[in-house]
């Protein structure tokens, strides 16, 4: 036994290694007006914790509560760290990193949690998984359905971005577009499951899709030469990227390889800004999200409970942007980074350029940053409509060159 579950709202422990999904004591009460309870944490046991404190070097594996099985057919990571120069000179913070998890194999950072689902249900004898998704989700987990065999199912909301639903059905999923919201694509994914049985995915209610994220804080302790950064600026809509990345450094600290938590911070749309609304007012309350920035446009946050609790764990805080910001920081990361991120990734560059002033404050020039970009630009290229244009084409004469002013 790698692991137990631990309620993360009242402590209760299920010496499991079953599939669970919410505690279900605190699950009970759930009614959608206020964040849901009963999100489980997954404790890896002293023994999984300590082969890992022994070792030269970790990989995401030692710390997973599966073995894993087929990290070869789906390898995750390791992403690129690229240092961005001439975004630094910009902001005055030279030791800022870029996490380009839009480099996995379905081009977002949801592979992570996806392919720990896929080894999970492997694990139990299971063929089927369905989830709901924005869109990265989906294609993270069609794309590791496809290479390992497994039937995916699929409850996306119908005003995703089309490239990340053809994505999907190129993979060869079941994709079921649904007249509503990304929260009511949510609902109907467990409704799947309870009716035709196979595993869920969905993020943060499947405590898996945690353990899976987390890999990426493994990859940067070994990235950055052993160490935790200083902080780490998260795009956040439901919830769960933020919390697996504090899992991971949580991990690392339990196994005795980091001693402190980097500052986790969660980077929001003003438009979709449940999270750090809760995490200023103490209400867990859900909002009406908006945001062109469809990966992190979340009214009633899967796991914004645990997620408020992990930022302030970690000594973090919230930066709220607006929609304009992020469009901006992703254009600006595109022409002087050379990133093209998808505006949900760019949400957290906004933030960080917003913030930049006062964390040199607060931890200096020398602080080392991370700025996790967790999609790829090509997910949504329609999010630029009307603010760039392809130009008109030349004729093709040597005359249409001399006319040319650049
Ligand atoms: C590219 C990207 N960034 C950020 C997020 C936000 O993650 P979470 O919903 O776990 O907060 C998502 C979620 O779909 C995403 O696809």
């Amino acid at each position: 036994m790698r692991f137990r579950y631990i309620c993360s709202d009242c402590g209760r422990v299920y010496e499991s290694n079953e599939i669970m999904y919410l505690c279900p004591e605190c699950s009970k009460d759930n009614d959608g007006k206020t964040f849901s309870k009963g999100n489980l944490i997954v404790e890896l046991t002293d023994d999984v914790l300590k082969r890992a404190r022994e070792k030269e070097h970790v990989k995401a594996e030692d710390f997973y509560p599966y073995e894993t099985k087929h990290s070869k057919e789906f390898p995750i990571g390791i992403t690129p760290l690229v240092e961005a120069r001439r975004l630094n000179k910009k902001s005055g913070l030279k030791n800022t990193l870029y996490k380009l998890d839009s480099q996995l194999i379905s081009g977002s950072f949801k592979d992570r949690a996806s392919y720990l689902v896929a080894e999970q249900a492997i694990a139990h004898g299971e063929k089927k998984i369905a989830l709901a998704s924005t869109g990265n989700a989906g294609a993270a987990m069609s794309a590791v359905g496809a290479a390992l065999g497994l039937e995916i199912i699929l409850f996306v909301p119908e005003s995703a971005p089309i490239n990340k639903l053809m994505q999907s059905v190129l993979y060869g999923a079941h994709v079921v577009p649904v007249k509503g919201s990304y929260d009511d694509a949510f609902g109907l994914s467990i409704e799947y499951t309870k009716r035709h049985g196979g595993i869920n995915r969905n993020t943060a209610y499947n405590p898996m899709t945690i353990e899976g994220k987390k890999s990426i804080s493994i990859e940067l302790f070994e990235q950055l030469g052993r160490k935790a950064p200083d902080a780490i600026y998260v795009p956040v809509g439901d919830g769960c990227i933020i919390a697996g990345v504090a899992k991971g450094f949580i991990d690392l600290r339990k196994a005795g390889l980091i001693e402190k938590l980097p500052h986790i911070i969660c980077c929001q749309s003003r438009q979709s800004n449940a999270i750090s609304k809760a995490f200023e007012s103490g209400k867990y309350i859900p909002v009406k999200a908006t945001t062109r920035a469809d990966s992190i446009s979340v009214s009633l946050p899967a796991n914004g409970r645990m997620a408020v609790r992990y930022i302030k764990e970690s000594d973090g805080w919230c930066v709220e942007v607006e929609d304009e910001e992020i469009i901006d920081a992703e254009l600006e990361l595109a022409r002087e980074g050379g990133i093209l991120s998808e505006p949900a990734a760019a949400c957290a560059y906004a933030a960080y350029k917003k913030d930049a002033e006062s964390i040199k404050k607060k931890l200096g020039e020398d602080a080392s940053i991370i700025v996790l970009l967790t999609g790829s630009g090509f997910k949504d290229m329609a999010v630029f409509d009307g603010k760039v244009k392809l130009p008109d084409a030349i004729d093709a004469t040597a005359q249409a060159v001399d006319r040319l002013n650049f």
